[in-house]
């Protein structure tokens, strides 16, 4: 008869749970199953963010455009023959490689001010697709369309602040040129960026825009505005006062140019690739 009370074990000790784990692996890999261990799952969770990196960095280049594409617009790209721009620059890398989350949790702005053509959209531009390889959710836009989206959109029908809604969403938004030459923006554009730029200031969303002003004095009239003087409030600025690319680049074709007619009158033009000594002996 069954003894009840026999409490004596009537099985093995059990086997611990990773030497049954092993066995059961080395079984499945027998049969040709592969099973996902916890590296994978890490593995595809980061391929996934990558990804889906990529796709907010190729969003951004379309609202950008071509000239500020990301292969042309990074701070790799941004050539320095000026020494205030030098400072600029550095300042600006560094934040980029360290104060970014602390900017993005306080809300802290950037401000770029200076005369056209120093190359201020660049610098912005190189920002945002800093920021939007680490994470952050971006946005542009360039003040013209900003006044010409309110104008279409309530001509439609849109609610002011359903059409607010989407500059309060992104991480961060940037806005090119806000303040256009007087006379070009409607009382409401200006009240409606107004709404835009103090909502985020209230959510401490950070604002990044680009100002032309001809010298300092101006930016900072530009900034103490009704819509500027709370972004402005613990912002980064970045005064860009010299002379535009654009006209150093002239300058320099203008060298060449020249060189190339002391040479042509000298032995003709130089070949491409031709050395020197060569061209001295035709
Ligand atoms: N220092 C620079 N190095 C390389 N390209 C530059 C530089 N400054 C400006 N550019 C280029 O010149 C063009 C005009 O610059 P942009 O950023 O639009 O100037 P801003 O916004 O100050 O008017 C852009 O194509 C930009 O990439
Ligand atoms: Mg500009």
């Amino acid at each position: 008869m069954e003894q009840l009370n026999d409490t004596t074990p009537q099985t093995n000790p059990p086997a611990p749970v990773g030497d049954v784990v092993r066995d059961q692996l080395a079984d499945l890999a027998k049969r040709g199953i592969r099973v996902r261990t916890e590296a994978d799952v890490q593995r595809d969770q980061e391929r996934e963010l990558q990804r889906r990196r990529g796709l907010a960095v190729r969003a951004l280049e379309q609202q950008l455009g071509p000239r500020y594409g990301r292969s042309c617009a990074g701070l790799e790209q941004y050539e320095i023959y000026h020494e205030a721009q030098a400072e600029v620059v550095a300042r600006l890398r560094y934040i980029l490689e360290h104060e970014l989350a602390g900017m993005a949790r306080d809300g802290q702005s950037m401000i770029f001010s200076g005369t056209v053509g120093t190359g201020k959209d660049h610098l912005l531009a190189a920002s945002l697709y800093a920021a939007c390889e680490r994470g952050y959710s971006c946005d542009w836009t360039d003040g013209l369309t900003f006044y010409a989206k309110f104008r279409d959109g309530i001509k439609r029908g849109d609610l002011e602040q359903d059409l607010l809604k989407a500059y309060l969403k992104p991480d961060i938004f940037a806005i090119s040129d806000p303040v256009p030459p007087a006379g070009q923006v409607s009382d409401y554009g200006l009240q409606m960026l107004k709404r835009a730029v103090d909502e985020r200031y209230r959510f401490r969303k950070p604002t990044w825009l680009t100002l032309n002003a001809k010298d300092p004095e101006e930016a900072a009239g530009a900034l103490t505005s009704v819509v500027f003087d709370r972004l402005a409030d613990g912002a980064e600025t970045f005064a860009c006062f010299w002379p535009s690319y654009r006209e150093v680049a002239r300058k320099r074709a203008k060298e060449r140019r020249e060189q190339g007619f002391k040479d042509a009158s000298k032995g003709g033009p130089a070949q491409a690739g031709e050395a020197p000594a060569r061209r001295a002996q035709r």
